[in-house]
């Protein structure tokens, strides 16, 4: 049961910082979808063509998707179960199970809880169990793995980083990002993975209404580091600076470049930095560093549009001009670096003199 109750939040433990929380809103994922842009045309057809007698959400809140869908789906029933009972559905636990109705789609937004935020919410004790029983590491998983168990055709709005996690499961039909926000209460990026039991074909990846290719061929775009050269990271006195996001203000994009244009207090450089940092390349001249950079920022742009940006994290909120704000993960900037330095420094002769890494 989701209990009334605050928790305590770890902002910085470094620096004792802490938040009060409102423990049940965020045990329970309560983020409801208030606004109806998640419903694209392909998706609406995706609902439609499952010609499904009852429309199920096992997480139906406020009932706020059977309000989108009324205009699809006109007096078709709709059928809501939620675990808290101020909300007036029938109560079940659809973590655990889910109850099975023929002639169905379903359609949901479940709670979404990664098992380290849990921690750091101070809401652990009210969800460790559902983490510990599934082996998955967030709440949205689980729930995923609990309605496919379920039903064979289904939609889920869920955490766009759902596009790049370890976890895939089989039948996804498509993923489409959606760039507006519907929540009133969360900037989460969010997509929407349209579920068939019996598809077989790879994923169609959207942004918004446009199809911009299939998630194996996006996904061949992502560089794996060799690690045949000594780049390391988080490093005061590193002489290559990397803003490892990008900012809110759009020209100011994911970039390399020499650390003292960087101007960022290396006071704040920890070993946990991961959207700016200091690196330092081992055995590279300084007049060297400049022409290295650059050569990274090209590698960058070009594996940024030939993605389409979705083999990189998607971070909180937009920028000014709409565009999903991406982060830039350490192994690919670093498989970037290295394309970059042997690209830029000529090679020594023999691979011995390169230390391995
Ligand atoms: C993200 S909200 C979404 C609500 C609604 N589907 C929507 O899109 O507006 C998740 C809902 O799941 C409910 N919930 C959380 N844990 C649950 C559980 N174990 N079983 C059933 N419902 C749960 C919450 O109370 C909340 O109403």
């Amino acid at each position: 049961m989701l209990s009334n109750t605050t928790s305590l939040m770890k902002v910085s433990v470094e620096r004792g910082k802490y938040k009060v929380c409102d423990a049940k809103k965020v045990a329970g994922g309560q983020y409801h979808t208030k606004r109806q842009q998640w419903l694209k045309q392909h998706i609406a057809e995706f609902i439609q063509q499952a010609n499904a007698q009852h429309y199920v959400d096992p997480f139906a809140g406020h009932g706020d998707l059977f309000r989108t869908l009324l205009h699809l789906i006109g007096e078709k029933s709709t059928i809501g179960y939620d675990l808290d009972p101020t909300l007036h559905w029938p109560i079940n636990n659809s973590l655990i199970e889910i109850p099975k109705h023929p002639n169905s789609i379903l359609v949901t937004n479940p709670p979404y809880l990664a098992k380290h935020s849990a921690k750091r919410k101070g809401v652990e004790h009210s969800v460790c169990d559902y983490y510990n029983d599934s082996g998955f590491d967030d709440l949205y998983l689980i729930a995923m793995s609990k309605c496919i168990k379920s039903y064979d055709k289904c939609v889920f709005i869920v955490p766009e980083t759902y596009v790049n996690s370890n976890t895939r499961f089989d039948g996804i039909v498509s993923i489409t990002i959606i760039l507006e926000s519907i929540f009133d209460d969360t900037d989460t990026p969010v997509c929407v993975v349209c579920y068939d039991k019996s598809f077989l074909g790879d994923v169609q990846i959207f942004i918004g209404d446009h199809l911009i290719g299939r998630m194996a061929h996006l996904n061949s775009f992502r560089l794996r580091p060799k690690k045949d050269v000594s780049i390391r990271f988080n490093i005061p006195d590193g002489r290559i600076g990397l803003r490892a996001v990008d900012m809110l203000d759009s020209s100011k994009k994911i970039k390399f470049m020499p650390a003292s244009e960087l101007k960022y207090n290396v006071k704040n450089i920890k070993n946990s930095s991961r959207l700016i940092t200091y690196i330092d390349l081992d055995g590279v001249q300084t007049e060297q560093i400049p022409k290295i950079c650059e050569k990274a920022n090209e590698l960058l742009i070009k594996i940024r549009e030939a993605s389409s940006d979705i083999i990189f994290s998607p971070f909180k909120g937009n920028a000014k001009d709409g565009t999903r704000r991406r982060r830039l993960d350490y192994d690919l900037a670093r498989a970037i670096l290295e394309k970059a330095y042997k690209e830029t420094v000529p090679r020594p002769n023999t691979p011995a003199q390169l230390r391995m890494f």
